[in-house]
């Protein structure tokens, strides 16, 4: 007796050289959303969002879509011949519609595609054992001829339609579950029934209607499969997995290595169950691996989000490529990286070739994504984050010993509020902790002038508060900012040095806003950080000290 669950049967290989393979073109894309993707979504789409979400994917690219299975819905029928009455397909686009391999059902299905310039009719027959034994109660024989008998019927159907070019799809239902054999011969019988002429070609559908096989296997039944078959010439061979096992990406991309030339899939996966393999994962994946899709997800968030609202159903926030959270970054070591990198990322391409960036496998500006909202702050981020949520909203670059003392007070406040902080609460602890805006001491107005002895010394003029009581106070510097200092010490405030001095600029343009930081020593030796932003550098550099001298004067007994 065998367990309950146990190795799936080995798929006999005469030979296995796709793991060998790369893959460097495009396979041929079709989109199963409105068949296969809308038959499993718990509130189906409405005919006006179906229209919609059928010019979503040929504004994306798509150039198969299959858009239903007139012989089993109403509304199929009726979106079909919507789309063909109403002029809805673009010259380089081929509707397709499923039916299965009953009569009466192709000969509604052919009422459904009257009229049609071009189509896919996708005819599909459960191969397994599973079915055919035990849901179906026939042989293998009989499968067979109904499939045969199937297709001869389509192709006299669409012999009576010379003005339509109508392309034969087969798919033997649960082929992974099917016996390899069996399967070549269905598939053959069934190609052999069409009688392909000239370069016209079957599209054979391979499906992994439910996942019960490794990744590798499926690439193996592939690879095999084509060795086997009989007329690979004039077959194009699909690929259509289903994600019980969660390896749908997987095994496509493998069952392409294997040879495969054409995919069938669903944006975001939705599809029965775990779904159907995601498309966009999929073709970012290979674009990734420089392949050109032909599909175009930029905008990827805009996508997203509009198909969330017609199919009702959320995208992960970790999903590949467009859940919000894939291109952010909480840890300080990562935020750290991103950072840099991305500073540097003129210099990586040039150094690696092509895209390079820590922790950030493509670049998500080609999916519309902007940079900003990469590095989030939480009690896990560190300098990095917080420099990068400075220097990307802001503007500014911090000094290393300011940044060390502003994380650790973001940590604080992170650990305390127990969440995410957000880019404002950064800002907004930052001035509050070294711009210090409501200090005991206001700077109403500093003029300095060159004296009329030496005009390369500074005669500077200050107009203050201190505790609330106005001043008028001058000194003399060798610069502005030493005749500012002297001026202030003319007053009664704590004796203090100043030690550290940096300035920059915010923006490139001429008329860029100046930021400065200092560090002040009080008398027993503590230091005080002050910014200070300005027109021009003078008046930030003075703006800085105030700061600075504010944060001694709150620390006074
Ligand atoms: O998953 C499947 O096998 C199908 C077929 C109808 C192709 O959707
Ligand atoms: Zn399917």
């Amino acid at each position: 007796m065998r367990p309950k669950y146990a190795q799936p049967d080995k798929i006999e290989v005469t030979c296995r050289e796709w793991p060998d393979h790369e893959i460097n073109c495009s396979p041929t894309w079709c989109a199963v959303d409105l068949r296969d993707g809308n038959q499993a979504l718990p509130n189906p789409l409405t005919p006006i969002e179906k229209k919609r979400y059928y010019e979503i994917l040929i504004e994306r690219g798509f150039k198969e879509i299959e858009i239903g299975f007139p012989s089993a819905s109403a509304d199929d029928f009726n979106f079909c011949r919507d789309v063909i009455e109403q002029d809805m397909i673009p010259d380089d686009v081929c509707i397709s519609v499923l039916t299965q391999a009953r009569e009466h059902l192709i000969r509604r299905t052919f009422e459904a595609l009257a009229g049609v310039k071009q189509a896919i009719c996708h005819v599909y027959i459960a191969s397994s054992d599973l079915h055919t034994k035990f849901v179906f109660g026939k042989t293998r024989e009989e499968t067979t001829a109904t499939a045969v008998e199937s297709v001869r019927l389509i192709r006299e159907l669409a012999k009576q339609m010379p003005d339509s070019d109508i392309k034969l799809e087969f798919s033997p239902e649960e082929f992974t579950d099917t016996d390899l054999d069996y399967a070549v011969e269905l598939c053959d019988s069934v190609v052999a029934a069409w009688g392909p002429e000239g370069d016209e070609k079957v599209i054979l559908n391979l499906p992994a209607t439910v996942e019960r096989r490794p990744p590798h296997h499926y690439a193996d039944m592939i690879e095999e499969f084509n060795r086997r078959q009989s007329y690979r010439d004039s077959t194009v061979i699909s690929l259509h997995t289903h994600n019980d096992m969660g390896g749908a990406i997987a095994s496509t991309e493998m069952a392409l290595m294997a040879g495969a030339d054409r995919v069938e899939g669903t944006l975001f996966g939705h599809g029965e169950r775990s779904g159907n393999v995601d498309l966009i994962t999929l073709a970012l994946n290979l674009q990734y691996l420089g392949v050109e899709t032909g599909l175009d997800f930029g905008n990827l968030e805009v996508l997203r989000d509009e198909l969330i609202q017609l199919s009702g159903l959320p995208v992960h926030p970790r999903h590949p490529y467009a859940g919000e959270l894939v291109f952010t970054a909480f840890s300080g070591s990562h935020q750290d990286a991103i950072h840099k990198g991305l500073r540097r990322r003129e210099e990586l391409a040039e150094f690696f070739g092509g895209w390079k960036v820590p922790y950030l496998h493509i670049d998500p500006e080609d999916l519309g994504r902007s940079y900003e909202r990469f590095i989030r702050i939480n009690s896990q981020s560190g300098k990095g984050g917080i420099a990068h949520v400075l220097e990307t909203e802001h503007g500014i670059r911090l000094p290393r010993a300011i940044l060390v003392d502003l994380s650790k007070q973001i940590q604080a406040h992170a650990d305390s509020v127990a969440r995410e902080v957000q880019a404002g609460e950064v800002w907004d602890i930052f001035l509050k902790q070294y711009v210090r805006p409501g200090g005991p001491f206001q700077l109403i107005n500093y003029w300095p002038r060159p004296t009329a002895e030496d005009p390369a010394r500074i005669d500077g003029e200050v107009h203050l508060e201190l505790d609330g009581k106005r001043y008028e106070v001058n000194g003399i510097g060798a610069g502005p900012i030493a005749a500012f200092v002297h001026a202030i010490r003319t007053l009664d405030i704590p004796r203090f040095s100043l030690e550290e001095y940096e300035e920059d600029a915010i923006g490139n343009t001429a008329d860029a806003e100046a930021v400065t930081f200092v560090r002040l020593e009080d008398e027993q030796g503590g230091s005080h950080f002050g910014v200070g932003f300005g027109s021009n550098i003078d008046q930030a550099a003075v703006r800085a000290v105030v700061s600075g001298l504010n944060s001694i004067l709150w620390g006074r007994s």
